[in-house]
């Protein structure tokens, strides 16, 4: 057992987690309860498997029309071609002429249903069960506010919208038109977070009295998505505290589950900035930029060398030509420190929770690594995490619970979330049953509002903020 003071350095990086794998081998899936595990060897530790929703037969696969063939688009339908029996895409709205002709080819879309904006879907009568929408931030409430009174299910991406108003407006249509809505706060789903939320509810840490969180989100992908990319600025999209850690908010809720009070906030972008630029940089990476060799933000590198983050370049063929004219043409080939970013690469929340509960949450944008690391104290037993490996103590016994996310069975991204997310959402849809999703817009609502709320403190140089539904 490593020093838990340790936690944030490399005790659970990758190759450590490699080795353990390699040293313990294949684990056993099965059902168990807490208390077995306690104090146990880790191969002889039986684990529960990824989903710990209904895993029952479907009478019939769901009908669904995804909004945004985009990456998660993609993602969600992938669930489709995997489990046809459960999922069937009828429909698609996609302005990209090659990701609408893809997506179609790929699962079988009539033309007839398949359309270059959202609101085609909309003027048609309901042709399909459930809506799946992926569409950017800024083009979630529009879509969302015409399906709900039309009769429509609905996959809803995170963020929910980019205010709390707009948010509540969909809280209310969805309530109105009794709709079963899924935000996509893919954790729930993990089976990671699954075993740390089973630990909490099983009383192993007894009380929670304290939880700190953190999200390291990579200095490569920070500035992809929150400098070049479609989440760089607040305006287009969300504050970062929505647009990348709502999900962490949504963890720390669902966690702790007591309402949360009150907020103060602190927060900068440092880094990425025009002040930054190296000396005689050019606008652009392909235009001789003199440090280009060295920057690790190179778009050169992130792109073409390594061909990172593609997706959202909208590449017919991804060749190096096509990458390079994209490069010269595009925001992805501008300077990480000329973009128009204003979206924090690092910041902090302190969260108060009913019952005198805290909780800490940082967003630290360059790091070499990734894994959210989470820390519980409770009145019985404490335990540190890193999105992969849980270590848990009994305060009471002395006795230790370790636990690998490779015990569990994983089968798609974000550590079976968006497959997790599709198959539970098939269920509570087919049986109209919203008891059989975890992240209904209900339950996800008030984490949206703990990130609005952590934003308006942040903003008012952290003064703290009440959280009032
Ligand atoms: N749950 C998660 O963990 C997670 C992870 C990444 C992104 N997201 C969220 O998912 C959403 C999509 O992100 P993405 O990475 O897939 O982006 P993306 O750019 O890959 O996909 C969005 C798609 O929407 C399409 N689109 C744009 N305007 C449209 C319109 N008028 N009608 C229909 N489609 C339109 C775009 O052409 C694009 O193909 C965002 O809200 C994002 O915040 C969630």
């Amino acid at each position: 057992m490593p020093e838990i003071n340790n936690y944030y350095s490399n005790n659970m990086n990758t190759t450590s987690r490699r080795s353990a794998i390699l040293k313990f081998g294949a684990l056993i899936a099965g059902a168990g309860t807490v208390p077995d595990l306690i104090g146990k060897e880790l191969d002889d530790v039986r684990i529960l498997p990824g989903y710990a929703g209904n895993t029952s037969p479907v009478s019939r696969p769901l009908t669904a029309i995804v909004i945004g063939a985009g990456n998660r688009g993609n993602v969600y339908a992938g669930y489709a071609l995997k489990y046809p029996d459960e999922l069937k895409i009828v429909g698609v709205a996609e302005p990209i002429e090659h990701k609408n002709e893809r997506f179609a080819k790929a699962h079988g879309i009539p033309d007839e249903n398949r359309f270059p904006s959202w609101e085609y879907v909309f003027q048609r009568p309901k042709f399909a069960d459930a809506v799946i929408i992926t569409t950017p931030d800024n083009l979630h409430y529009g879509p969302a506010m015409k399906a709900l009174p039309l009769g429509y299910n609905m996959i809803l991406e995170k963020v929910v919208a980019q205010s709390w108003k707009e948010c509540n407006d969909i809280l209310q249509a969805a309530v109105k038109f009794n709709s079963i809505v899924a935000v996509c706060h893919v954790l729930r789903y993990t089976a990671y977070f699954r075993k740390l939320k089973e630990l909490v509810s099983t009383g192993f840490f007894g009380d929670i009295l304290s939880v700190q969180h953190m999200e390291p989100v990579g200095h490569i992908h920070m500035s992809h998505s929150f400098v070049r990319g479609p989440w760089r600025n607040s305006k287009e999209s969300n504050p970062m505290i929505l647009s990348k850690s709502c999900h962490d908010t949504d963890i720390l809720r669902w966690l702790i589950d007591k309402p949360c009070k009150k907020v103060s906030s602190f927060g900068e972008l440092s880094l990425f900035r025009k002040e930054n630029a190296p000396a005689g940089s050019p606008l652009r990476c392909t235009d001789g930029c003199p440090v280009e060799a060295h920057c690790p933000y190179s778009a050169l590198k992130v792109y073409q060398k390594n061909r990172w983050y593609l997706g959202h370049l909208n590449l017919v063929n991804e060749t190096d030509e096509e990458i390079l004219e994209k490069l010269k043409t595009t925001r992805y080939g501008i300077c990480v420190y000329k973009m128009d970013n204003d979206v924090v690469d690092h910041q902090i929340c302190n969260f108060e929770f009913e019952g005198g509960i805290t909780a800490a949450f940082s967003m630290e944008a360059m790091t070499p690594y990734g894994g959210r690391r989470t820390r519980i104290m409770g009145t019985k037993g404490h335990t540190v995490g890193d999105e992969s490996d849980l270590e848990c103590f009994n305060l009471e016994t002395g006795e230790s619970l370790k636990w690998n996310v490779n015990q569990a069975e994983i089968t798609s991204g974000h550590g079976g979330g968006d497959y997790g997310l599709v198959h539970d959402f098939v269920r509570a849809s087919l049986n109209h049953d919203p008891s059989l999703l975890t992240s209904t817009v209900q339950a996800s609502m008030e984490s949206h509002l703990m990130g609005f709320m952590a934003e308006k403190s942040r903003l008012a140089d952290g003064k703290s903020m009440d959280i009032k539904m």
